[in-house]
This record gives structure tokens, sequence and C-alpha cells, in this order.
């Protein structure tokens, strides 16, 4: 690549930023179906998650103070309790309206294309295995059962908090849930949702004295085989570990 101008990068901004001629095309692409809003495994074995308790807690000025990437965790395992807080901060339901269940973290359209799946190395009460959060029940759904932590620590560039982790939060898009309202645009705007359910994801895990480490760095389709998705319409896009201090 000779210059910025020359790559994808640079074409893909270019050709997906609205002004006020390219907003009346934008749905030039025709009607795209889409998906349904919520993803479940309707054969797996499901466990509820426990309500969330929210303890004295940390002021949201020192959590943000505070907050940083931690890579090394302690080897115990965290509470089911603990779990289902932090699932709750990143996608809880909050709000119930007429044809929309709105979350704690924004989605542009209130779309939600981003899924949540687990990978649990100790949870206390969980079975080691490969889990998906169902966010409409909030419960999580066993994909397979199996200590992942090493196969998606080769998967993560060898980055070694993956295995180290209770637990890798790993985030997927369903590109058409947002596709099918903000055509090419939505790729922006599903990298925007992700950032903010990570975000809430460290912000929770520091008010519970928790560790969490973001990574954007691993090979996708190795992710996309774990999970069993097929990355076209479904793929891999962001993970985070989260362990003891
Ligand atoms: C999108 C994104 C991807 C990241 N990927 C990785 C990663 O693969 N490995 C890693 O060790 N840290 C990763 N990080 C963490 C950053 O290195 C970290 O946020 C940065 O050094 C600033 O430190 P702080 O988060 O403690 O403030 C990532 C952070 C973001 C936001």
């Amino acid at each position: 690549m000779k210059s910025y101008k020359d790559g994808i990068a640079y074409q893909y901004l270019r050709e997906t930023k609205y002004d006020r001629e390219s907003i009346l095309r934008r749905h030039d692409l025709g009607q795209i179906p889409r998906p349904p809003a919520y993803k479940t495994y309707p054969e797996a074995a499901k466990i509820p998650l426990p309500r969330s308790v929210f303890g004295k807690t940390k002021s949201l000025w020192d959590i943000l103070d505070q907050r940083r990437s931690r890579r090394r965790y302690a080897p115990g395992p965290i509470s089911m309790t603990t779990l289902s807080t932090l699932l709750w901060a990143i996608q809880g339901i909050t709000l119930s309206a007429r044809d929309y269940q709105f979350r704690t973290a924004p989605s542009a359209g209130a779309l939600y294309p981003v899924e949540t799946y687990l990978s649990i190395h100790r949870v206390s009460d969980v079975k080691q295995g490969m889990y998906h959060f169902n966010v409409l029940d909030f419960a999580l759904e066993e994909i397979v059962q199996g200590n992942f932590g090493e196969h998606l620590t080769r998967a993560a560039l060898d980055q070694a908090m993956v295995r180290r982790g209770a637990v890798l939060f790993i985030w997927t898009a369903i590109v058409l849930r947002s596709m099918s309202k903000y055509r090419n645009r939505c790729i922006r705007y599903i990298f925007m949702d992700a950032g903010h359910i990570g975000q809430n994801l460290q912000l929770a895990a520091t008010a519970m004295g928790l560790g969490c480490c973001p990574i954007g760095a691993f090979y996708d389709e190795e992710i996309n085989q774990v999970l069993r998705v097929d990355g076209e319409e479904e793929t891999a896009i962001y993970l985070a570990a989260v362990g003891k201090l």
C-alpha cells in the first residue's frame, strides 16, 4: 500500500460518508431483510441467570479513575451472581417499549447487532464450556462443554490472559441486523456498539474489583469456528478477558 488513501480503510470511510446528497441514496441497495432481533438456541440446555446484585459501590468518578486494562488474574473462580451482573451491565434490558427493548448500552437504531458468547473457565457451579447469552430470557445457553482456554489463547495470538481469565467474553456481529437499515455504513455503527458494550464491561468489572482486558487481536476464523458461526452473516468482532485480581 503506497499511502492511506490507496487502502480499503480510506475507501470505506469515503464511500460510507453521509452528505446532503448521499443521504438521499442511502437505501440504494434495495430492501434488505432484517434477521430476527434475538438469537436463541432452542435445543440448548438453559441456565437461568440469578438476579444481579448491586452492592454498595464506588462512585462513577472513582470507577472511571481506576479503570485499567488488566491482564493478570488470580486463579480463583468468579460467582454466578458476579457473571450475571456483568452480563446485565453489558446488555441487560432496562426498558420495554412497544416494539423495542432498550438495553444498558446504546445501539444505533436500537437494532442490537452484537451477540455475546462466553468461554467459561472458572465460574462457581457452572461447567466449563462455550455458552451463548440469551438476552431476552436473561439466561445462558450451553453450546458445548469443555475447556476452550488453550485453544482460544492460540486464536488470540497467544495472549495468555485468555486462559488466565475466569471467563472470556466473545462478541459477534449479526451484520444484516444493522445493514437492513444502514446499508454499508452499518460497519461503522456495529463497531461503535461493540465499543459501548466493552466499556460497560470494563466499568462494571472495575466496580466489582475484577480485572478485565479488551482484545482486538485474534484470528477471526479460528474464533468463529469455536463458536460455530459462519464468519459471514455472523462474525466475531471483539473479545474481553475477565478474572479476579
Ligand atoms: C479495540 C481494542 C482492542 C484491544 N486489543 C488488545 C489486545 O489484543 N491485547 C491487549 O493486551 N490489549 C488490548 N487492548 C487494550 C489496550 O492495550 C489498552 O486499552 C491501552 O493500552 C490503554 O490502557 P488502559 O485500557 O489500561 O487505559 C485493546 C483495547 C481496545 C480498545
